[in-house]
């Protein structure tokens, strides 16, 4: 029986995808592993150990001794973070993905999930429809990180065979688990005001549209691939993924749908800059054509969803 790691289980997306993970899998196959001192609550059900991914050698040693065959490594600094410290940035998004890419090389591991995003577009990538192939020059050092990661990534799949897949993930909106220092974060927060006090004060500007996507969605997509057949993967660097795209204006709008006394204002700060840096929405008739990828939620359904389940 081969097991699985998920390094940064205890985020935003790793709580949810560890969930859904052990849904459909053996008992104590799928491993959390993050560098908090403890397992967050929602996934205590199953088997958690603290590990550093920058602690190259103790990575090693686990990966190898519990004979992992699958890890997903979540662990990176996120945009807004990232840009208050740079170094650490850098570091992080980029030390640990090799110290499992090399694993995979000498042959342990046999499958590996890491995340992009749309960050590794930049100012002068089209805005609007975005394709996977097109100008790449992002203006983030998050998104600098993560172009050169999907680089590596093919390159480690050309040069030595590894099976590493990615996704450009949107904007991701949830309510298990909060969201880590993104700049998309504003589209989550929204949802925890208008419940709690009626009222966001969004940090973009009213007209910023991005890409987002429900959580659900993300996690199936992320299963959807990791299951494909190796030979319906085309892409080695990353997949774009559209999700659906709004601005904070019009989700505003969606919540007052069932809210009708929410307001909204508008105070923009450093993370406009980086909005705008990305597109508008984006093509994904790759991840269409490869793996049959089809997305759910709506702006309409992610906003009920949300309002329902935040208490
Ligand atoms: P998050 O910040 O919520 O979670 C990251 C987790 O990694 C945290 O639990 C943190 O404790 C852990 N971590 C940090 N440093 C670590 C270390 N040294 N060793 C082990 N664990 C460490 O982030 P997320 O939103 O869940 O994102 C996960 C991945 O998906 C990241 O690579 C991110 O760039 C990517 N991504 C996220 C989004 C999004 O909207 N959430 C969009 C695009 C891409
Ligand atoms: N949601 C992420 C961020 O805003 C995009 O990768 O940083």
């Amino acid at each position: 029986m081969s097991n699985t790691l998920i390094i940064g289980a205890g985020g935003q997306i790793g709580t949810e995808l560890t969930l859904a993970l052990r849904s459909q899998s053996e008992k104590g196959q799928i491993i959390a592993a993050d560098i908090r001192d403890n397992s967050p609550d929602l996934i205590k059900d199953g088997p958690y150990i603290q590990l550093d991914i920058l602690k190259r050698d103790e990575v090693r040693r686990y990966i190898i001794d519990n004979q992992i065959e699958t890890v997903y490594l979540l662990a990176a600094l996120l945009s807004a973070t990232a840009e208050k410290n740079p170094d650490f940035a850098w570091k992080l998004n980029m030390e640990g993905l090799f110290t499992i890419l090399d694993l995979a090389k000498e042959g342990y591991v046999k499958k590996i999930f890491w995340p992009s995003s749309i960050a590794v577009f930049g100012p002068s990538t089209p805005a609007d429809n975005t394709p996977q192939h097109t100008i790449m020059e992002p203006s983030t050092v998050y998104g600098i990180s993560k172009l050169a990661g999907e680089r590596w990534c093919e390159y480690y799949y050309n040069k030595f065979g590894v099976d590493v897949r990615s996704i450009r993930y949107p904007g991701l909106i949830s309510y298990k688990s909060p969201p880590g220092g993104g700049t998309t974060d504003y589209a989550v927060d929204i949802f925890y005001q208008a419940k709690s006090c009626g009222k966001y004060t969004c940090f973009l500007s009213k007209n910023t549209a991005l890409p987002m996507m429900f959580m659900d969605d993300a996690i199936r997509a992320t299963i959807q691939l990791m299951n494909a057949p190796a030979d319906r993967i085309r892409i080695r660097s990353a997949y774009n993924l559209g999700g659906i795209s709004f601005t904070p204006e019009e989700i505003a709008r969606s919540i007052q749908r069932q809210l009708p006394k929410f307001e909204i204002t508008y105070q923009p700060d450093f993370r406009q800059a980086i909005a705008d840096s990305w597109p508008n929405s984006i093509e994904d008739n790759y991840a269409v054509n490869d793996w049959d990828w089809k997305l759910e939620y709506d702006l309409e359904r992610i906003t009920h969803e949300m309002l329902k389940n935040i208490t």
